[in-house]
């Protein structure tokens, strides 16, 4: 495999660089008015060009004890520069980021770049080279440190057509805050180097340089001197603690996030929030102007799902589609409801293997939460439905699940008076108040919509209320994400694979969960690449939420896991690879996490805490009444 890549290095190396200059094309999205080139970027992109190019005069063939140590150098100074305008490179350029200068070390397929499947290239293949490999692979070093200089040679000219506004540099600190919480400090990048805190005090100094700058320019305009100032002391304790807390293992990630990564946002919103520095109009998946960074009120829900203006009804559709939930009227006999196997209880789940099909065979996969499923690019374990009205759709056809049609069901909802007198209210103002099919698709969404559960007591830990969770909880959560790796595919604090801090992208992963519990099969599902097509996706699954994963047993795609400790112990051995079964796509590491009891409990206890219901499991007390008697007696939530 190596020959052949570096068969095709000279190849690969003009396509990434053309893929590199084109994709800079992006920039001038950002447009505004009161642009001024941030002489900092500037500085540090010449200097990250120069100690590459240091780096590309020592790198040969035959790299010696004596060179290693100095490309070593020189990495841990170009990472410095790096981390410094770590923000502004993602928020201008995240193409560019995500598959040249510091994308994971996976090979990668997205629709953004068709079904073609790029390399990783970087900062992180470097790293691995440099401190990672046993033998050095000079060759495909020196290629890595050419491209990323292009990368950065590209970024240089590009800056002078770059228009951003100090806005806009509030804003991608912003989003670097959400970063570092969720993937810096959970071993996204430095997973050899394991210099994470290291990184976080970089960005933090790169925060400093760019503040000064908005503060220079705005002092005229009564720019908030006092916030500043505050927010500057804060910038250097959190830099000091990183300076003091450099281990990766015991870094207190739960604490430095609560203590120092908190107060920091905050602060940057105050700022923000003054009248010199308007919100860009970007429709994000978080509310920029809310202080309170992680919790509920934070996530735009509707960012989430089909765009319509029609928002003026949502709370009484969301009741209509509660009704639908528990209603086996939408099921070809009557019977079922989606809350046959989305049980609120059971966190929306069933408790079986598998779910029961029409016929009482068993269906293709486990029943998955619908507790904060909303917060997903697709859904279903292969992401097949790109929209919840659409997932919603699928559902109703399956002959195996509800097994209606369109006909059948606003046929037999017009049966009903209360039914059709609740659609009309709730559509009120819309084109068509009738029941009609979207009607019924569109209520039940915006029901899905109100199942957000994010006041469990991790999250009231989060808030501020720091009695919520005991040594051990904190332990397992900085275990989660440090050592034990989950946090890089359970991206804190939503905890599936919706990828922060832009949050427009769920993840595939590629675990390798055999057949049975202790079986060397991979398991029959082939996942992902029934919709993508693309090999790499090959038994790839949608990384799910663990929220509320008390609730949700059996655990995986097939439910061969019955318990947590199973799970864990599946991931401490390396995943399906680790226990060898043949999967060699594999995206988790194979290599055992060498996790003791301790903490495989410790990591338990923390998975517990995540659990939160509250509000969110009543069933309704009764379902509209039909003309024919004979449909009055159908139960509440259906039966399996
Ligand atoms: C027979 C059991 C069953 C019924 C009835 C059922 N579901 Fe599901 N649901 C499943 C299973 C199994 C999956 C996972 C299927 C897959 O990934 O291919 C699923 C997946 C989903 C998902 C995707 C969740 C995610 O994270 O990707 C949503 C949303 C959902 N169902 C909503 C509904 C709604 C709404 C209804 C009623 C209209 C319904 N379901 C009826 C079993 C059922
Ligand atoms: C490489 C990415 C990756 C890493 C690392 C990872 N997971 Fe997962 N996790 C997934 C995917 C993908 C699934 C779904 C797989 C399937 O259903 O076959 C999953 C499923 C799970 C489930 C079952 C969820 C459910 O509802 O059935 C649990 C629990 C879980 N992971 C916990 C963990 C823990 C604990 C760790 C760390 C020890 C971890 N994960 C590390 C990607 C990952």
């Amino acid at each position: 495999m190596l020959d052949f890549i570096r068969k095709n290095l000279k190849t690969t190396f003009i396509c990434a660089a053309f893929i590199v200059s084109c994709s800079f094309l992006n920039f001038s999205v950002y447009n505004a008015s009161n642009f001024k080139k941030p002489v900092f970027i500037e500085n540090n992109t010449k200097k990250l060009i120069s100690i590459l190019d240091k780096s590309i005069q020592i790198a040969d063939s035959t790299i010696n004890a004596e060179k290693l140590n100095q490309l070593q150098s020189s990495y841990f100074i170009a990472r410095k520069y790096y981390k410094q305008i770590e923000c502004f490179i993602e928020y201008c350029s995240p193409f560019d980021a995500k598959y040249f200068i510091n994308g994971p070390l996976v090979k990668k397929s997205d629709l953004e770049i068709g079904t073609r499947i790029v390399d990783p290239h970087g900062f992180q293949v470097i790293e691995e080279q440099l401190f990672g490999v046993d033998s050095i692979d000079g060759s495909l070093l020196l290629i890595e440190l050419k491209l990323l200089k292009e990368s950065f040679k590209a970024f240089e000219s590009k800056l002078n057509n770059v228009t951003i506004n100090d806005s806009q540099i509030i804003e991608m600190m912003q989003f670097e805050l959400i970063r570092m919480s969720a993937l810096t400090l959970s071993g996204y990048d430095a997973s050899f180097t394991k210099t994470n805190s290291e990184e976080c005090k970089n960005v933090f100094e790169g925060f400093r340089a760019l503040l000064h700058d908005v503060k220079l320019k705005n002092q005229e305009k009564g720019y908030p001197v006092e916030l500043h100032q505050k927010l500057i002391s804060r910038l250097k304790l959190a830099e000091n603690y990183c300076v003091l807390h450099k281990d990766y293992d015991s870094f207190n990630r739960i604490f430095f996030i609560t203590q120092h990564i908190k107060p920091i946002y905050k602060l940057l919103v105050k700022i923000h929030q003054t009248e010199l520095f308007p919100y860009t109009q970007v429709d994000y998946a978080i509310n920029l102007n809310n202080e309170h960074i992680f919790e509920r009120e934070y996530y735009n829900i509707n960012y989430f799902t089909i765009k319509t203006n029609d928002t003026l009804g949502n709370p009484l559709q969301a009741k209509l589609g509660e009704l639908l939930f528990f209603d086996p009227v939408l099921s070809g006999n009557n019977k079922r409801a989606c809350a046959s196997c989305h049980k609120p209880e059971l966190a929306f789940t069933d408790g079986f293997k598998k779910g029961i099909s029409f016929e009482k065979d068993s269906l293709d996969r486990n029943t998955p939460t619908l507790l904060n499923t909303v917060f997903q690019k697709n859904f279903f374990y292969d992401g097949r439905a790109r929209q919840l009205e659409q997932q919603a759709n699928d559902v109703l056809h399956n002959q195996r699940e509800m097994n209606s049609s369109i006909e059948q069901m606003i046929d037999k909802l017009n049966q009903s008076e209360e039914y059709q007198s609740l659609f009309k209210k709730s559509f009120k103002g819309t084109a068509d108040t009738n029941i009609n099919y979207y009607g019924i698709l569109k209520a039940i969404t915006e029901y899905e919509k109100q199942l957000v559960s994010m006041n469990s007591r991790f999250d009231k830990y989060i808030k501020g209320d720091y009695k919520q969770l005991n040594t051990q909880e904190i332990n397992g959560y900085n275990l989660f994400s440090g050592k034990a790796l989950c946090g890089s595919c359970h991206f804190f604090p939503l905890f599936n694979g919706l990828v922060p801090p832009i949050y427009n992208d769920t993840e595939y992963e590629v675990i390798g969960v055999p057949e049975q519990i202790n079986s060397k099969q991979i398991d029959k599902d082939k996942g992902r690449i029934i919709v993508s097509r693309v090999h790499i996706h090959q038994h790839a699954f949608k990384t799910p939420s663990i929220r509320n994963i008390q609730l949700t047993a059996p655990y995986m795609h097939n439910g061969i896991y019955k318990t947590l400790e199973e799970v864990i112990d599946f991931y401490n051995k390396g995943g399906g690879q680790g226990l060898g079964v043949n999967i060699p796509n594999q995206t988790l590491p194979f290599d055992s996490l060498r996790l003791s009891k301790k903490e495989i409990n410790d990591i338990k206890a923390f998975m517990l805490t995540l659990t939160d219901t509250t509000g969110i499991t009543q069933k309704p007390k009764k379902l509209p009444r039909f003309n024919d008697d004979k449909l009055n007696h159908r139960v509440i939530g259906g039966e399996y």
